[in-house]
């Protein structure tokens, strides 16, 4: 707890120093999201952040989630100095969809719109013709779908899936996954249903189909914090990263949160529902960010311009 202390005083005094501001993720630890609510900062989903960082007067950015969140948020604010506590910090899905590989299946469908998720290098997003977060993703493909224009996903498949079904749009799926909601199961999701069946049952829609069928509310990390809080229920079994409860606790403060089960009995997961990307943001790593040179995000000019067209559409899209 000592130690603890010294690494939030510290961050606390740089921060000023610097005139920084620290954005910080749901799926962060919790540590990490009370410093940003403390310092001014912002803790949101990954386009709320965006459109703060951008908003925001401060010099320099702290970004404590994802490398794509960095790129981002540079590519929004290129004026401004974006540090991340490690620029390790990746993204299954951002690793699954190489720029080439995807580039070529684009040339493939030359009368397709490319829609791209966030979740992506900013070359990816520089060949899109639009990017989404899942919290608009339904609403700009149901606009897209009405202009009857044919897409291509990429890179999550679940969620594209997802969209598919709600919007009837005509989509080909790139086969990306997130490795921390493709570990839900439903075998034993069912088990924890039947521990509490008075529970509702809230799914982000990067899991697999199966377990989004036995979701009450299915919808991205903002939209389940809020359906915690409203929907009637005393109980909650969230299918998401577990970073999340920091969060949805504090705007639900009388409900009851139980994560889902990641793998069956006696199994073992490889992300427990927690990014270990994620979870790389830790206190003492951010404490360091100001120091080196090694955790700067520089994204390409060329591309910076060429993705900034999709993602100022995400942006005023939301507004
Ligand atoms: P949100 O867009 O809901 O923040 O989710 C993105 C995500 O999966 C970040 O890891
Ligand atoms: Fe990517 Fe999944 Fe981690 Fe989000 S939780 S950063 S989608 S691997």
């Amino acid at each position: 707890p000592e130690q603890k202390e010294n690494h939030t005083a510290k961050i606390k005094d740089l921060l000023v120093k610097h005139n920084a501001v620290l954005i910080a993720h749901y799926y962060t630890d919790p540590d990490i999201q009370a410093l940003a609510e403390e310092t001014g900062g912002f803790v949101g989903d990954s386009l709320e952040m965006a459109k703060f960082g951008a908003r925001h007067e401060a010099d320099t950015l702290i970004i404590a989630g994802v490398k794509f969140m960095g790129e981002t948020a540079k590519i929004l604010s290129p004026e401004k100095r974006i540090l991340m506590p490690t620029l390790e910090a990746t993204c299954s899905l951002d690793l699954g969809c190489p720029i080439e590989e995807f580039s070529n299946f684009c040339d493939q469908h030359p009368d397709r719109e490319v829609v791209v998720y966030a979740n992506t290098s900013a070359a990816v997003k520089a060949r899109a013709d639009w990017v989404v977060t899942s919290s608009i993703a339904v609403d700009v493909l149901e606009h897209l779908a009405e202009q009857d224009k044919k897409i291509i996903w990429g890179p999550d498949k679940h969620l594209g899936r997802y969209i598919q079904q709600q919007t009837g749009a005509d989509m080909l799926l790139w086969q990306g996954a997130c490795i921390v909601h493709d570990e839900f199961k439903t075998n034993a999701l069912e088990q924890t249903m039947a521990l509490h069946p008075d529970a509702a049952v809230l799914v982000h829609p990067e899991s697999p189909q199966s377990v989004v069928d036995l979701a009450d509310f299915v919808g991205s990390t903002s939209q389940l914090i809020k359906a915690a809080n409203e929907l009637p229920h005393k109980k909650m079994i969230v299918a998401t990263d577990k970073g999340i409860f920091y969060k949805m606790q504090q705007k639900a403060p009388n409900k009851e949160l139980i994560i889902a089960p990641t793998a069956g009995e006696g199994a073992t997961c490889r992300s427990c529902a927690h990014c270990p990307w994620m979870k790389m943001n830790a206190l003492h790593v951010l404490s360091e960010v100001f120091e080196g040179n090694d955790k700067e995000i520089f994204v390409d000019e060329d591309l910076a311009k060429k993705a900034l067209i999709p993602l100022e559409k995400m942006v005023n899209f939301a507004n």
